[in-house]
């Protein structure tokens, strides 16, 4: 029997690779037109060193923290993504991950299974919601995620509604009837593990994002769901302040990158902020996140909790975001290649390489805690940072 265990983010997204349907793979990797800012989310953490004491290092580290009022066993959410067709159980599956590592998920609208599905697996859910649909349609929204048992909101404003990527496109159906299943037949019987998951469960990829459904009506598919989101005027500050209060508990603004809307946020009264592009996939040409992180922390870090997404592969780069000043990060991409590359357990060992990076980069440093870190243990490049607004 082959081992299935990886030792680094790298090597699950090799086996993603391999294991995933050309389409599936390629809209995990995402990004738009020239892949500016994916790349540079990746790269600007290789250009961050560090600064390591050499002696009096604790013997024991200090990893656990609380994100928007939930404890955490160590410093990483995992962030909202739609993983439609990745795995049959999907958001379940990464879900069960999380709270067997004691940590908590971001759960998405387009995501393809019910947060009350989800919330069962692990109570610390954070529901994500687009500004999509009437204030009405809106509100009824977040009353399920409340009734659900949800524990905090993520509204994530970053999305541009640009498609283009030099690299191509994958094709994704509308829905999977017999027309699309045919063109999808060459790439699915190339990956008959991946085939294999789905025929065993006795169902296909569905293609609908049940958190989007009203009251009594089936869910929608994804692609009516983002017609909606495509048709809804953008939102206003005003609107944001309506969201922060209607919600009424732990809020986070997902996709802040300048020092002015931070400030915006906070006076929207939001409990929480990620610096984030929404990892790459957004406005091309947008910076890593973690070079405009320290001015953010500096502009509002004493007001809000400052959490930082885009970039993160491994547990170094969580603790240079943490010495620049976030309280965690969020990962998006690397649990799932996790999930791709072999289910819970493949989430499960992501979040232990995050972890166990984290653990042996603190012990390097010589710092007893995740919250005993600061810009005195990284190295940063001349011009590195950026300060936008
Ligand atoms: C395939 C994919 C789907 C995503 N879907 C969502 C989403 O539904 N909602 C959201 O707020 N962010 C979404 N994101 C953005 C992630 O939450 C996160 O900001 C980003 O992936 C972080 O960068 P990383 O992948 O380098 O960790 C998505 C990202 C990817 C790659």
């Amino acid at each position: 029997m082959t081992n299935r265990w990886f030792e680094t983010v790298a090597v699950a997204q090799r086996r993603a690779r391999r294991q995933l349907p050309k389409s599936v793979y390629d809209a995990l990797v995402a990004g738009s037109e020239r892949g500016t800012t994916i790349d540079d989310n990746v790269a600007a953490f290789g250009e961050l060193g560090f600064a390591p004491h050499v002696a009096e290092h604790p013997a024991r580290r200090e990893l656990a923290t609380t994100v928007m009022g939930q404890p955490l066993s160590f410093p990483v959410v995992i962030s909202p993504t739609g993983i439609q067709a990745v795995h049959p159980d999907g958001e379940v599956a990464v879900a069960r991950a999380a709270a067997s590592r004691g940590t908590a998920i971001g759960l998405s609208s387009f995501a393809s299974k019910a947060m009350e599905e989800v919330v069962a697996a692990n109570p610390k859910t954070f529901f994500q919601m687009y500004w999509m649909g009437s204030r009405d349609h809106i509100a009824e929204r977040m009353q399920r995620a409340r009734a659900a048992g949800c524990v905090g909101l993520i509204a994530t404003l970053d999305w541009s509604f640009a498609t283009g990527r030099d690299w191509g496109s994958p094709y994704i159906p509308e829905r999977l009837d017999l027309r699309s299943a045919l063109r999808l037949a060459p790439e699915a019987l190339a990956r008959p593990v991946w085939l294999w998951s789905y025929l065993r469960t006795g169902r296909l990829p569905a293609l609908t994002v049940p958190n989007m459904a009203r009251p009594g009506q089936p869910a929608p598919t994804f692609f009516g769901a983002y017609g909606e989101w495509m048709q809804t005027p953008p939102p206003t500050w005003d609107d944001v302040a309506w969201m922060v209060s209607s919600w009424g508990g732990p809020f986070m603004l997902k996709g802040v990158i300048r020092v002015d809307d931070a400030k915006r946020a906070v006076q929207a009264g939001v409990t929480a902020i990620s610096v984030s592009n929404h990892g790459g996939n957004n406005l091309d040409g947008t910076p890593a996140t973690i070079r405009a992180l320290p001015s953010i922390v500096r502009a509002v870090g004493d007001e809000v909790e400052v959490l930082l997404d885009g970039g993160v592969r491994r547990g170094s780069d969580v603790v240079k975001a943490l010495a620049l000043g976030a309280r965690a990060v969020m990962v998006g991409r690397a649990p799932l290649w996790g999930l791709a590359a072999n289910g819970q357990t493949g989430v499960e060992n992501v979040l232990d390489v995050l972890r166990s990076g984290i653990e042996s980069t603190l012990r390097a440093l010589g710092r007893p805690s995740v919250h005993e870190l600061s810009e005195d243990d990284v190295v940063a490049p001349a011009g590195f940072f950026r300060q936008l607004g």
